[in-house]
């Protein structure tokens, strides 16, 4: 009995993993093509300006914070008074259980808890092209770090 179920799950499992795969066919295969250099060119653009505004929401420019309608400081301390160059921010050790905020917590929570505590700001859209561009800059700051998540 047990069996059978299991074998009926299975089944299932194997439908649906058909169904995905099937499904729009016709359409390339993720990195199937290799990329042209144009196309890395765009990537990269696109990439550095992200990294660009992050790195003026970090330093506390007030006229992409109005741009993008969000204010991280009440203090007037910006985050790179505190983490000069991203430091001690780790993105490569998210998620991690948190101490702070006593809960298992992604570098977007830990930004945001940053924003309300210490910068008695506006937490904001974690979605949000303020969050993406703050995520861009610290990790840019940090490339080359090991992944290594849910370390202290
Ligand atoms: C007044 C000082 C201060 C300011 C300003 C500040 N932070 Fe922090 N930040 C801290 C403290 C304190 C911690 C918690 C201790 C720790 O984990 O290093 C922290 C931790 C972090 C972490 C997690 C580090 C880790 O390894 O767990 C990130 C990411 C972070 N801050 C990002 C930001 C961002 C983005 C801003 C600006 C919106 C900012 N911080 C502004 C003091 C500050």
């Amino acid at each position: 009995m047990k069996n059978d179920k299991w074998h009926a799950r299975a089944l299932t499992a194997g439908v649906a993993v058909l169904l995905l795969v099937g499904y729009d066919s016709d359409q390339p295969m993720a990195h199937k093509e290799p990329h042209t250099a144009e196309q890395l060119k765009a990537f990269e653009d696109v990439f550095m300006e992200q990294v660009r505004t992050g790195d003026l929401l970090f330093h506390g420019d007030a006229a992409t914070e109005k741009q993008l309608n969000v204010k991280l400081s009440n203090t007037g301390m910006a985050c790179a008074m505190c983490h000069p160059f991203a430091s001690d921010t780790h993105p490569h050790e998210f998620p991690k259980f948190q101490e702070q905020m006593n809960e298992f917590a992604t570098l977007r929570d830990m930004i945001n808890w940053c924003i309300e505590k210490p910068n008695e700001g506006e937490k904001i859209d974690p979605n949000g092209p303020a969050m993406k561009a703050l995520e861009a800059y610290t990790y840019y700051s940090n490339r080359n770090s090991k992944l290594d998540p849910g370390r202290h």
